[in-house]
């Protein structure tokens, strides 16, 4: 039986998110795929920070998600770089807030958690549409896993299948719906609500970011189409590189205009290789397109995202593309791989470290 001790930097929506699932499947998970996930550490900016090398209880982590440091435990208050390199944990779980100008705090957390001998798994796109290359280097220098199914569409596996099953089938363009904050405010707007009132449901559903200006202005489809570009294309985008444009300026006569010609909007990334790598594009931009348009059923904060590809042609895959439970199974799905690479401790070697 391997023990995987994690460190969570970041205890906010995905966070616990993933705690719940450990509460619900840490048996089962334990029993089907000979991994047994264990926090112990939990560092968050607002909500406090906790540490026992001996383990922690997801039950009560949630019921003081508030203020963890009302929790017994042998250490309080380590900030996130103190928690990734002095814990004893053998997985840092990335989720502290995403900035898609300079990756930071992620990617300082990213590299110390790599330096320090422990695998990475991310929610966080910043360090990954920014420095996914010297992230991987150093992973690979190291033997070490990084995890990053998280970053794009949640838990539905659009990262996953692009890199491990259709890469091989060229894949000369990617399309889709890859922001659930500003589909969800279009299909409300459709609905007869005002922008801001939508906005507000999608933040207090968990969808948006921290600061939603990154998901109405098409910044985290950007980082999400670069993140695409790269990985799954090979394509050296940076989220620079990707054209854009949101919706905030779209009015409720933009969206009665629309459904009167038969259309609706939406807000769609599109990533294309040219015949030359200077020719690739990547662009996000609000588009109305027929209601018998398959991406136009696609409804709520669910994504979908269509690999054109040179053996297979069209390959779509539609679901959830934020949320709480939906983010945090991202997270657990990446180490269940890790787990199955057999980079886990396949024996409890050592006594934890206090
Ligand atoms: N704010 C993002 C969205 C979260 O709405 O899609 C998932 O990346």
């Amino acid at each position: 039986m391997g023990k995987c001790r994690l460190a969570l930097i970041g205890f906010g929506t995905v966070g616990q998110g993933l705690t719940q699932i450990l509460v619900e499947k840490r048996e089962q998970y334990r029993s089907e795929f000979g991994v047994d996930l264990e926090v112990v550490a939990v560092s968050d900016i607002n909500r406090g920070s906790v540490y026992d090398p001996v383990g922690l209880d997801p039950r009560s982590l949630l019921e003081n998600a508030g203020e963890l440091e009302r929790l017994d435990v042998p250490h309080k208050g380590w900030d996130a770089v103190r928690t990734i390199s002095e814990s004893n944990a053998h997985a840092v779980l990335e989720m502290a807030y995403t900035n898609l100008q300079t990756g930071e705090p992620g990617f300082t957390h990213a590299r110390t958690a790599l330096e320090n001998g422990k695998h990475i798994v991310m929610s966080n796109k910043g360090p990954v549409a920014l420095h996914f290359p010297a992230l991987l280097a150093l992973a690979r220098e190291k033997g070490l896993a990084i995890g990053v199914e998280g970053t794009v569409m949640s838990g539905t596996p659009a990262l996953a299948l692009g890199t491990e099953m259709l890469k091989g089938a060229g894949v000369s363009r990617i399309e889709g719906i890859l922001n659930g904050t500003t589909n969800y405010i279009l299909t409300r707007m459709g609905e007869g609500l005002g922008y801001e009132d939508a906005l507000v449901e999608a933040q207090e559903k968990g969808y948006a970011e921290a600061d939603p200006t990154g998901d109405v202005e098409g910044i985290d489809a950007a980082g999400k189409a670069a993140i695409l570009a790269n990985l799954v294309m090979d394509l050296p985008l940076g989220i620079n590189d990707v054209e854009r444009k949101g919706i905030s300026h779209l009015t409720p006569e933009d969206i009665a205009q629309a459904d009167a010609a038969g259309e609706v909007w939406k807000l769609i990334g599109t990533v294309e290789k040219g015949a030359t790598l200077v020719a690739a594009s990547a662009r996000v931009a609000p588009k109305r397109i027929p209601k018998s348009h398959p991406l136009a059923g696609v409804h709520g904060a669910t994504n979908a995202i269509t690999f054109t590809t040179d053996y297979l042609g069209d390959v779509t895959l539609i679901g959830p593309g934020a949320g709480k439970l939906e983010t945090g199974y991202a997270m657990i799905a990446d180490l269940l791989k890790i787990g199955r690479q057999r980079l886990l401790p396949q024996h409890e070697t050592r006594e934890p470290v206090s």
